[in-house]
């Protein structure tokens, strides 16, 4: 009987011993990581430079995760709105562009900062007429809920060819913000295709090699009337905007880069838009299995993209490469030239 009641103490003792080392334990990792997150400087030194035309209150970026996650959500009630003196805005600044180039990525890694609110979908305002009839309000609607110091950001990757779009977004405000997020053309003409064939092979449909598509069967040139091949000639659509906006209200990012080493891009998109340096390498991470950087927001809170993005591209005749890639040449040069951001490709 004793020796019973030694073991069921004994077995307490150890059970409660375990409880007290694994709390100790869990609280030396999470201050380790609180310190990661949370750097112990005051917070007006860790805003950046003093210049920034905007102090974010530290409030918005304490409620930011929790309030406003819930209320996309849609669990916002009229009080919490009254409350926390939130609001729809109008984007600050716009992702127009390029399909294919990095849009979504782009979008969601800017919204792992505080002062930026993205918008979730796609809305098509400027480049569908029938939602461009609704008017600017219904527009506003379609905006996330933010606090006023944040920024909203949109991204349809649509508006940077549609020919309607810049006067368009020039009438709504013509000091907005443009993010231009490119690729290596021909690459992203193939990840065009490749989103376009998948769409087909979910319909149980057939469809065209890319070669038969991309190359004029008269002529053997390239077929500029193929949507993928025209959206990567950049400079064209760039053009167009040029009469509406100048080149300085421009951010050209680079696409290949945000795939490799995606911080330096966020961090000169930051600057751009005139946001104190918030994005680090704590809050993007390489996901061996996915092939791609995913987001960290927090200890508890990471995401991947969604498996649409980062599709296996299919084999492409290296002859058709070579002569889209000497078609692009030109075009790119004049893409440089405007822009004044150069890249390496071919
Ligand atoms: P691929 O599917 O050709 O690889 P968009 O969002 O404009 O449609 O662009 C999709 C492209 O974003 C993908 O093209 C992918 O390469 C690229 N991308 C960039 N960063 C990514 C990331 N962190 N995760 C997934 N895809 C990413």
């Amino acid at each position: 009987m004793l020796f019973k009641q030694q073991a069921l103490l004994r077995q307490k003792l150890f059970v409660l011993g375990s409880l007290a080392i694994g709390s100790l334990l869990y609280l030396v990792a999470r201050v380790g990581s609180l310190n990661r997150l949370q750097p112990i400087c005051p917070i007006e030194s860790r805003l950046g430079p003093p210049h920034l035309p905007e102090q974010i209150p530290l409030r918005t970026l304490q409620y930011k995760r929790g309030l406003l996650h819930e209320l996309r959500k849609g669990n916002a009630t009229k009080e919490q709105i009254r409350l926390h003196n939130l609001v729809q805005q109008l984007p600050r600044a716009i992702i127009i562009g390029v399909r294919k180039g990095g849009t979504r990525a782009l979008l969601e890694m800017l919204n792992l900062h505080p002062a930026v609110v993205k918008a979730s979908q796609e809305i098509h305002f400027f480049d569908n007429d029938q939602n461009y009839a609704r008017g600017i309000d219904w527009y506003r609607e379609k905006m996330p809920f933010s606090f006023p110091h944040q920024i909203t950001i949109e991204k349809s990757p649509a508006y940077f060819i549609t020919e309607e779009v810049p006067e368009r977004i020039f009438k709504m405000n013509s000091s907005i913000k443009l993010l231009i997020i490119v690729r290596e053309p021909t690459t992203r003409a193939v990840s065009d295709y490749t989103q376009v064939l998948e769409g087909k092979e979910r319909k149980n449909k057939t469809y065209h090699k890319f070669e038969k598509l991309a190359i004029d069967g008269n002529t053997c040139e390239v077929n500029t009337k193929y949507k993928a091949v025209r959206t990567s000639i950049y400079t064209k659509h760039l053009e167009r905007w040029l009469k509406y906006f100048p080149v300085e209200q421009f951010h050209i990012v680079d696409g290949d880069r945000l795939i490799t080493d995606p911080l330096p891009e966020l961090q000169l998109v930051e600057r751009f838009l005139k946001l104190p340096s918030r994005i680090s390498q704590y809050n993007l991470y390489f996901n061996a299995t996915r092939g791609f950087y995913c987001l960290r927001f927090n200890i508890v809170f990471n995401k991947c993209l969604a498996g649409s993005k980062g599709r296996i591209h299919p084999e492409v005749d290296p002859s058709v490469v070579a002569k889209l890639r000497s078609f692009f040449h030109p075009f790119n040069q004049k893409f440089y030239q405007i822009t004044g951001r150069t890249f390496n490709w071919p």
